[in-house]
């Protein structure tokens, strides 16, 4: 057997599964094969185990990756961010409409400018490989040229989509139904399913270009993601302004409107969802639509959030509603997954909510995303036959005691008194087996 391009890496490696479950492999290994097709060449993972188990199957020529005593962890998956929020991340925070209005519309301006944003891009994107977040689902501005840059510089498995914005916002915000449906049939068509519809919001987008939208971005398989019951004021203004529109009169919530546009479904990502009633909670378990989780934003004002409540996972669940975590940036302060799986468990922890764990947490951060993305049969976690997605994390203690919790617990501390050390955690980041990123 010729394994002279086989990769050999030695380390302890988390590897989750579910809620409940995450494989623990103390000293373990991973044996990395090159995959070769027309499109692409690629590490995928030939056997994952104990290192006294894996060595044994691998013959010789490969090369050695020696991390042992760090632990590995699959690459995060960001299930709602804002890539082009980067600069409204630490801005003051009293409430979400006036945060948007302040600072968020301002800044999302600037990208207007072809220059800026390109320049923008290529910051942002290498930052967020660096924190090892190499999927999910990101909110572009209005501007065509922000989403096309995003597209060049991203890497990884994400759906990015161009706010819609047609009513309810600043003049230099706001696009006639005309251009948002003209963005909307060139993206989808372009992009498929790496494109995400997106309506900014049912305050701001227009039920008739929601609705048209909707058509074609499922024409194309497309993906669709918005904000939904995010922040009690909202609801209101929101539910009495489309009580007033012809067609919605009835409207009895918030779910409702974005129902009756074709918003919801298997392909959709409501983000938030945290003031919702039962019927609603009904109709987004019956449509299969997905909500996005974003603590690091919902959290009070003190932590850096916009102080919008907090996420009933439980009810949710109950529910059978399909969850995953995002950070919302820059709702959210902090790049870094780690800082919204510390958010998750210390809200909910605080609150004497059960099972809030770090197990849940790193598989909500992972694995999930990919199965609402449908790319689990390549991605999400490090089971044999996917890409070697992975992160190697700073040597630590291990004791015969030491659990997924434990360990978990370990990182997360290392950011609790100061945030901004999680986005500097990493030591290596691995894309299809390629060093995307070292810790310099
Ligand atoms: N609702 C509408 N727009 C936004 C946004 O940019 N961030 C958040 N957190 N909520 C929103
Ligand atoms: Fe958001």
């Amino acid at each position: 057997m010729d394994n002279k391009s086989d990769l050999l890496v030695f380390a302890h490696i988390l590897n989750p599964k579910t809620d409940k479950k995450c494989e623990f492999i103390r000293d373990g290994a991973m044996w990395l094969t090159l995959k070769k097709t027309k499109a692409e060449k690629k590490y995928v993972i030939k056997a994952i185990g104990k290192a006294s188990v894996v060595t044994k199957k691998i013959k010789s020529g490969f090369q050695v990756l020696d991390y042992s005593g760090h632990v590995i962890i699959p690459s995060f998956f960001d299930m709602h961010f804002h890539w082009v929020q980067d600069h409204v991340r630490e801005m003051p925070k009293s409430n979400l409409l006036k945060w948007l209005e302040l600072y968020t519309f301002p800044s999302e301006r600037k990208f207007q400018s072809s220059q800026y944003s390109a320049k923008e891009a290529k910051y942002f994107f290498k930052r967020l490989s660096s924190v090892g977040t190499l999927g999910g689902a990101c909110f572009s501005s209005i501007h065509e040229n922000a989403l096309e840059h995003a597209m060049e510089n991203v890497v990884g498995d994400f759906v990015i989509g161009n706010a819609l914005m047609t009513m309810n916002s600043p003049k230099y915000l706001t696009q006639t139904k005309a251009s948002a449906l003209k963005l909307v049939r060139k993206f989808s068509k372009k992009y498929k399913k790496r494109y995400a519809l997106t309506p900014r919001f049912a305050i701001a987008t227009d039920p008739e270009t929601m609705k048209e939208a909707s058509k074609i971005a499922k024409s194309h398989g497309c993906f669709m993601q918005s904000h939904l019951c995010e922040t009690q004021n909202e609801i209101d203004f929101v539910t009495k302004m489309y009580r007033e529109f012809p067609g919605f009169t009835r409207v009895k919530n918030y779910t409702e409107i974005y129902k009756k546009v074709g918003m919801l479904g298997a392909k959709s990502l409501m983000a938030h969802g945290i003031h919702l009633s039962k019927d609603e909670l009904e109709m987004l378990g019956k449509t299969k639509t997905t909500l996005i989780h974003c603590p690091t934003s919902n959290a009070p004002v003190k932590q850096k959030g916009l102080g919008s409540g907090l996420f009933n996972f439980k009810q949710v669940e109950k529910y059978k509603i399909r969850w995953a975590l995002g950070s919302d940036i820059g709702a959210g302060p902090i790049l870094s997954m780690f800082d919204v799986i510390r958010s998750f468990v210390d809200q909910n922890t605080k609150d004497k909510i059960k099972g809030a764990t770090y197990t849940k947490a790193l598989y909500r951060a992972t694995l999930a995303g990919a199965e609402i993305l449908q790319l689990d049969k390549r991605c999400g976690n490090l089971d044999v036959g996917k890409e070697a997605n992975f992160l190697v994390l700073p040597k630590i203690k291990m004791s015969a005691q030491s659990t997924v919790e434990t360990v978990m617990k370990q990182y997360v501390k290392t950011g609790q008194s100061n945030r901004k050390k999680y986005d500097n955690l990493l030591e290596k980041v691995f894309y299809r087996g390629e060093l995307l990123h070292s810790k310099s």
